[in-house]
């Protein structure tokens, strides 16, 4: 039987094996939400970034650069870390750079698995049917925050093993974990996840809106993927 298993926070990658798994990125306040809705709303491909200086090389050579630091967008850049700003006409058929706090380098720490895909609340019954139909392991890679886990990525882990469980054999306690707080508050995602520390942190910037945004369920029938550093829809 396959088996799936939940990486608490980006940091600890380290302890899961990557080969020949299908790694499932989470950062649901909010990169991975942004890049579902940008490759949704026609964004062409978006690069995920280390590093702000890289971001601005990539700029040079006509990527819009985009990302934040902290939550707060970095003055240089064409677009900060809202999905509102992915919703934007102007960006349709470009190509994005961005570098995240948490997300972005989630993303970049996956390297090494067989293939690399975004998950968020929008696209959440997509990337549950893409592994249903998939072969090989799961690895749900949360992004949680500087090296801490999260509550709102481990409630999006739970709420995909939540779909997933009878078909694959789960591994790790951190599966049960993320399995038993999507139980608990599955009825109020919302309630539950605007408790969170970074939600709290945004809430102090007035992002309220990107709060509720993130969190709607399904608003998006796409699985972007990671081919040759670029996440595109195939
Ligand atoms: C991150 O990468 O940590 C987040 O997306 C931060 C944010 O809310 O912009």
């Amino acid at each position: 039987m396959r088996t799936i298993e939940v990486c608490l926070t980006s940091d600890l990658i380290h302890q899961h094996e990557l080969q020949g798994k299908t790694v499932v990125v989470v950062d649901i306040f909010r990169a991975t939400s942004c890049i579902v809705t940008g490759l949704a709303n026609g964004v062409e491909a978006i690069c995920p970034i280390e590093e702000v200086e890289e971001v601005k090389e990539l700029g040079k050579k006509g990527y819009l650069m985009a990302g934040e630091q902290g939550g707060i967008k970095v003055p240089e850049f064409d677009m900060g870390n809202s999905p509102f700003e992915y919703q934007s006409e102007n960006i349709k058929g470009k190509k994005v750079a961005i570098s995240t706090t948490n997300g972005s380098r989630a993303i970049i720490k996956s390297e090494g698995a067989h293939e690399i895909i975004v998950g968020a609340f929008l696209n959440r019954k997509s990337v549950a049917e893409y592994l249903l139909h998939l072969k090989g392991d799961v690895l749900i890679n949360c992004a949680g925050w500087k090296g801490i886990p999260n509550l709102e990525d481990t409630l999006f882990a739970g709420a995909l093993i939540d779909e997933c469980a009878e078909e694959m054999k789960t591994v790790g306690d951190s599966v049960l974990m993320a399995h038993q707080l999507y139980v608990s508050n599955h009825e109020n995602l919302y309630g539950i996840a605007n408790k969170s520390s970074h939600a709290e942190r945004l809430k102090s910037f007035g992002m309220e809106r990107d709060l509720e945004f993130c969190m709607t369920e399904n608003e998006y029938q796409i699985v972007p993927r990671l081919v040759d550093g670029e996440l595109i829809i195939q």
